[in-house]
């Protein structure tokens, strides 16, 4: 225990250290911008929002292995996936631009050096998470580090079956970043069965068997989004899928030659659901938002705000990059409160923020339960938008696992403000879009963080209230 405890705290003060020696220019102003965001006019027109954060980063990351060049288009260039791409220059990939495309030349599995200076992760848990499992199983250290929001974010979930591989972790206190992870080469193959519904844990794993000899199979009790499968078999990964007793076993044979690909990103469902919910409660919206990943495990908010009343029609329903996508037509229409069913969580477990907007707005009560997982997210969304919904008028009461939320009726919040973001991203989104549908306006305290996963947000907020 004592030594443990002294290795803690190494890791800790190393990457303390490193972290000064290393920092990037920060990309974002020093201090908060606020912003107030007003009652608006009816959301009409076309927009596209930006590529699909988590498939983005795969993108990167899966190229970065393959031997070979690939071509990405459609990434989404937010904050947590130039985090990605900077975590890859550092471990001696190349990654460039042509024009609107990214370009990686990939060093193959395996193929990774050891890093000069501290992985910055910035607010990116999806970064941080995934990349873990990629040097868990090479035979290099890394230190992970993080903003304030990532650096009280649980990395237990994925250093757990990481140490079992026969990676050493020195953590900081209660299993958070900074970190130091020495990988192991070669990882010892394991089978694990997913404790929590999280896509990023078993990724985490599938990544670090692809470098491990043998076979490594992670099951998963309860099914989150895809990508990471999908993905990796288009690269040619030897990946297997199996449905036994509702149980999806996923089974990965190490050490395979990837080969390099032309991938298109698909819009971000994440992204489309602040306009999904805008254009659904502002009266006279009519607003198509074209490009939208649909993957079934990714869509949930759409069925919920359908079961809720919302007029969502796909248009041209295709396929971009191995994953469902449809322009989504959505007019404004009267919102009705249901109770979600929890089963439905995972494929919409971001978009709970803003689907608690839609609520507040909603004739009748809504009611969610089993979101505990929301309270370890970029921030306790569950009691962030508690607080933030009350401030501007809301009837919220916040419960241990959801929050049960009473309607207006259609009649707008109040508004007001500042409502305290927390560095979280969907929280100063969603709140905006409260603010579209106030009397008065809802200022959120900053809007920086919005960078993270969709840079345009604010510019296409006013282009389509025009
Ligand atoms: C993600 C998985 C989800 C999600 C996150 C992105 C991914 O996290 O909340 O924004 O790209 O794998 P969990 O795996 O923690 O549920």
């Amino acid at each position: 225990m004592g030594s443990r405890a002294a290795g803690i705290n190494s890791g800790a003060r190393l990457a303390r250290s490193m972290c000064r020696c290393q920092s990037r220019p920060p990309m974002l102003p020093d201090t908060p911008t606020p912003r107030r965001f007003m009652p608006s006019g009816p959301l009409r027109g076309r927009i596209r929002v930006p590529g699909d954060k988590s498939i983005s980063h795969r993108a990167l990351m899966f190229s970065a292995l393959a031997v070979g060049r690939s071509q990405i288009s459609g990434l989404l260039e937010g904050e947590d996936v130039l985090a990605t791409a900077a975590a890859l220059r550092q471990v001696g990939v190349t990654i460039g631009r042509d024009g609107e495309d990214w370009i990686v030349d990939g060093v193959g599995v395996g193929g990774f050096l050891q890093p000069q200076g501290a992985l910055e992760m910035g607010n990116s848990g999806t970064s941080t998470r995934l990349l873990m499992g990629l040097v868990a199983s090479q035979g290099i250290a890394a230190v992970f580090t993080g903003d304030a929001s990532l650096s009280r974010r649980p990395m237990n979930r994925v250093i757990e079956p990481l140490a079992q591989m026969g990676a050493r972790f020195e953590p900081s206190a209660g299993g958070t970043l900074p970190l130091l992870l020495e990988g192991i080469e070669p990882a010892v193959p394991i089978t694990y069965r997913l404790p929590v519904a999280s896509a990023q844990v078993k990724s985490a794993l599938l990544l670090a068997g692809l470098n491990t000899p043998g076979v490594t199979t992670v099951i998963e009790p309860v099914p989150t989004r895809d990508h990471t499968e999908r993905m990796l078999a288009g690269f040619g990964a030897q990946l297997t899928v199996e449905e036994t007793n509702g149980e999806r076993v996923i089974r990965i044979t190490g050490q395979p030659e990837l080969k390099p690909q032309e991938i298109e990103v698909p819009g971000d469902p994440s992204s489309a659901a602040f306009f999904a919910v805008a254009a659904s409660l502002v009266p006279g919206s009519d607003l198509v938002i074209e490009n939208v990943g649909l993957n079934p495990t990714r869509s949930g908010i759409f069925t919920v705000l359908r079961q809720m009343g919302a007029t969502i029609e796909e248009l041209d329903p295709r396929e971009v990059g191995g994953e469902a996508v449809a322009d989504l037509h959505v007019r404004h229409a009267p919102l009705t409160g249901v109770e979600v069913d929890p089963a439905l969580a995972p494929s919409m477990i971001d978009e709970f923020p803003v689907l608690f907007v839609a609520a507040a707005l909603a004739h009748g009560r809504t009611v969610t339960s089993g979101l505990d997982e929301l309270r370890v997210k970029e921030s306790d969304r569950l009691a962030a938008m508690a607080t933030a919904l009350s401030g501007v008028g809301a009837r919220v009461e916040e419960r241990e696992d959801g929050l049960v939320i009473g309607g207006t009726g259609g009649e707008p919040l109040a508004g007001g403000g500042p409502i305290a973001t927390h560095l979280d991203h969907r929280i100063a989104m969603s709140m905006a879009v409260a603010g579209l549908a106030s009397r008065d306006g809802v200022e959120v305290d900053d809007t920086r963080p919005i960078g993270t996963s969709f840079p345009t947000f604010e510019r296409l907020v006013g282009e389509c209230e025009q």
